[in-house]
């Protein structure tokens, strides 16, 4: 089963985590073997600015999730983020740093992974900055609305200032596929390894697509959040489970010129 809450999607269910009763039904007669629990508010300044409602989502939201988990011994898998860090590492964070969230958002993810974490055989898998292509009735991405701006002439804008490390959403979905057999629990880093700017990132968008890079313009990012400098993953413990390390950004780039092809 997988469900949204707010935009239908066929073949999704419909379910809102903030609805204990809800969640319950979803869970009734341990139908589960294991939950993948992405469902949040994400938006940085969108958390900022409606703090309760970030919090009763990601938080409350998570804890109804895992008391239904624990009750249907049900194993959970839990998406969480770079945000849970405050953006100075001396180097790349590994699964055993402190968090130190800078903003709402952050806080609330690791309040979530708190609670998932009060499950003995609970996962947490922390990534950074996710790249893919949206369907045609699926939110737009980075990606799809960088390429559809350039493809029409108009410009782009993009933050030049925070680095960031970002990873093909298809990796993660793998990823996050063998994890979920079993077998490990705790707390684990799935990271690209290549730092980037969103501005270089859309340059390098604009050349694997033959668009024009002229149209991409730097820009700070005016932003209510506080947003981390660089908030650097280290995936040594799924190195040392021997995952095989992510797609280089251009392999990455490869892989969504092919899917754009083949949806064509
Ligand atoms: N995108 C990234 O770069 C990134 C990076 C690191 C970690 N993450 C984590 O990855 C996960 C997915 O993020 P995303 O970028 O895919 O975000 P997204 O596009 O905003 O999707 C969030 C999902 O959560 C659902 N949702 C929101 N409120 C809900 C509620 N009350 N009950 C049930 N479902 C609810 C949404 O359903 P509707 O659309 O139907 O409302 C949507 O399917 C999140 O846990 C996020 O913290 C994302």
């Amino acid at each position: 089963m997988g469900t949204w809450s707010t935009t239908p999607r066929e073949g999704l269910e419909r379910l809102d985590i903030t609805d204990a009763r809800a969640v319950d039904e979803a869970f009734a007669a341990g139908r589960f073997d294991v939950c993948i629990h992405a469902a949040a508010r994400c938006n940085l300044d969108d958390c900022e600015r409606h703090r309760t409602l970030a919090s009763t989502t990601n938080v409350v939201g998570t804890g109804h999730v895992v008391e239904a988990c624990r009750r249907t011994r049900t194993r959970l898998v839990y998406v969480s983020t770079d945000h849970v860090f405050d953006g100075a590492p001396a180097s790349a964070y590994v699964e055993t740093d402190a968090p130190r969230p800078l903003q709402h958002y952050g806080v609330t993810k690791r309040e979530g992974e708190l609670l998932a974490l009060t499950l003995e055989d609970a996962l947490v898998l922390r990534v950074p900055l996710l790249y893919g292509l949206a369907g045609p009735d699926e939110k737009a991405t980075f990606v799809t609305s960088t390429l559809e701006r350039l493809a029409a002439g108009q410009p782009v804008y993009a933050d030049g200032e925070q680095v960031r490390y970002p990873v093909l959403v298809d990796e993660v979905a793998a990823v996050l596929a063998r994890l979920a057999e079993g077998g490990v629990g705790g707390v684990l880093h799935f990271s690209g390894a290549e730092a980037t700017t969103k501005y270089s990132w859309a340059r390098r968008l604009a050349h694997a697509f033959n668009l024009d890079v002229t149209l991409v313009h730097a820009r700070k990012e005016s932003s209510l959040a506080a947003r981390p400098r660089d908030n650097r993953l280290g995936s040594t413990r799924l190195s040392a489970l021997g995952f095989e390390p992510p797609l280089t950004l251009t392999e990455g780039l490869d892989v969504l010129r092919h899917q754009r092809e083949a949806a064509r």
